[in-house]
């Protein structure tokens, strides 16, 4: 039996099934797409007449939402109708560590996953092609085929169902050409017209070389896998960082000198301030509680390393900030540059800032922050509430300040820290922040991006990431 897929309904409307259905829609233009969520704020501001009030940022989505919204793309809270009318639904919903329970802490709460199993058992009919597109433990097609399966013995007029696993790739600020143009496109699955299906769509724009089918299993577990080799390669080159600056190599240098190396690679051995993001962290405590459960200690434990060094070099960062300013920070004034996890994002899930603002608050910090992209509201539900209204419209609080640019998050502080990569902070007027700043001033780059030597003539102290 061949499937031709018309309608696609894509169940969460997040970093993940917002980007992707839109370039879906993009490329596709004969398929009618309608991505529902259960949050109706969020379909509220996918479907904003101001382009600027989608609920996340992404270089170039705005053009292409302007482009589809309203003709083949829809935004809607009608899961009903919507998972009904479709050929093919796509699972693109939150996978969360367990917070309780059995696997607290490690394994992945399914709840979400289980609950659109059983809205899609409920509401969809005839033959129906469900597409894993969340991150999921691997065999967990299993459990979604049970719910399908036990539907339709309840209900006659119910559907019958293939599950495929499609894994995403994307990476956030870069998700639309990550897109358009992946490295590669996973489908695990066992029926063949499936399978197909899924492949004819993606045809109308990638290479059929670009897609690689697998078994369910292996296309679950890859997913996994790339992130974890992903975020090792990030506690490799931070492990090595904080060696550097103990032995006077440099890590810029031995960055280059291993990344030309084409079995090693220069991509993703940038150091930093820890890898952030809602995925890495979630999906590597998944493997190690999966790695635990087929009794495979070791593997586990391997993987926890990969994590611990990500905590360590988050800890040490502060250290150091703590110990190069006289070994208090107690009502000093520093300013954190870069909030997101990574730059061209709004996103602050798991952000390295997020904890590091935590302890050098606790140490008695004030601090201002200024992020190109993450707003008040956001730093507000990472950093707590605890704020005064003022009437020049800063907001403040014993601990944390608001502050919409460089220059004025500079102004009276002891100690400025990046935190994230934003371009704009690599053309920073050294001389005007030198003059904002408080004697002795000190510079701690975490994402060695600044122009060192401008930064440096203008007295300004530096500490930068494997550099020392
Ligand atoms: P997200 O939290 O941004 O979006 C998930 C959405 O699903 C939310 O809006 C939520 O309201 C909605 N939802 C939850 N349960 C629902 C239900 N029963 N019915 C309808 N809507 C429901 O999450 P995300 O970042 O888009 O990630 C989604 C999945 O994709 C995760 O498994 C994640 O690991 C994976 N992933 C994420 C990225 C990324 O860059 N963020 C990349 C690749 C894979
Ligand atoms: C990552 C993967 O790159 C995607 O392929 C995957 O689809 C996604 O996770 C997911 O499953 O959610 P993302 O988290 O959006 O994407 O961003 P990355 O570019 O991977 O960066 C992750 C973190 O590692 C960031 O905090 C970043 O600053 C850090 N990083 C990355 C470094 O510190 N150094 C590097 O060289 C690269």
């Amino acid at each position: 039996m061949k499937f031709s897929i018309k309608k696609i309904c894509c169940i969460g409307a997040g970093y993940v099934g917002g980007p992707t259905m839109a370039v879906l829609a993009n490329k596709c233009e004969d398929i009618e797409i309608n991505v529902v969520d259960i949050n109706p704020e969020r379909i509220k501001l996918w479907n904003s007449n101001n382009l600027k009030e989608l609920p996340i940022y992404e270089p170039g989505l705005e053009e292409i939402i302007n482009k589809c919204r309203g003709k083949n793309l829809h935004f809607s809270s009608d899961l009903e109708n919507n998972i009904r009318n479709a050929d093919m639904i796509f699972i693109s919903v939150n996978t969360p560590t367990k917070k309780e329970g059995i696997g607290a802490g490690q394994a992945s709460d399914l709840t979400f996953i289980e609950a659109s199993a059983r809205q899609i058992a409920k509401y969809s009919r005839e033959h129906t092609i469900v597409v894993e597109k969340s991150t999921l433990p691997v065999r967990t097609a299993d459990k979604i085929k049970q719910i399908l399966k036990s539907a339709n013995k309840k209900n006659p007029n119910s559907s019958t169902f293939d599950v495929l696993s499609n894994p995403e790739f994307l990476a956030e600020g870069n998700a639309i050409n990550d897109l358009t143009e992946p490295d590669r496109i996973l489908i695990g699955g066992e029926s063949k017209d499936a399978i197909n299906s899924l492949k004819n769509i993606y045809l109308n724009w990638v290479d059929e070389k670009k897609i690689i089918t697998t078994n369910l299993w292996s296309s679950e577990l890859s997913k996994l896998a790339a992130n974890a080799f992903l975020a090792q390669r990030v506690s490799s080159i931070n492990s090595l960082s904080a060696l550097c600056e103990s032995s006077g190599a440099d890590i810029s240098e031995v960055k280059k000198a291993i990344g030309t190396d084409s079995r090693i690679g220069n991509k993703f051995i940038s150091p930093g301030p820890g890898f952030g993001g809602s995925c890495f962290k979630k999906d590597i405590l998944n493997l190690i509680y999966l790695c635990n459960f087929y009794g495979l200690r070791e593997v586990a434990e391997y993987w926890g390393k990969v994590l611990e060094i990500n905590t360590w070099q988050k800890n040490r960062i502060t250290k150091i900030i703590f110990e190069k300013l006289f070994g208090t920070i107690t009502s000093k004034s520093i300013a954190i540059l870069g909030f997101s996890f990574k730059s061209n994002t709004n996103d602050t899930r798991e952000s390295p800032a997020i904890e590091i603002c935590h302890q050098l608050m606790n140490e008695g910090a004030n601090l201002n922050i200024y992020d190109p992209r993450v707003s008040l509201q956001q730093l507000e539900k990472d950093l707590g509430l605890n704020k005064k209204y003022n009437r020049e419209k800063e907001y403040f609080n014993s601990s944390w300040k608001f502050s919409t640019d460089s220059y004025s998050a500079a102004e009276g502080t002891d100690a400025i820290v990046i935190l994230t990569e934003w371009e704009e902070f690599k053309y920073l007027d050294w001389e005007l922040i030198s003059s904002k700043m408080r004697s002795p001033s000190w510079v701690f780059d975490t994402r060695s991006i600044i122009d060192f030597e401008k930064a440096k003539s203008n007295g300004i102290n530096i500490w930068s990431m494997g550099r020392g």
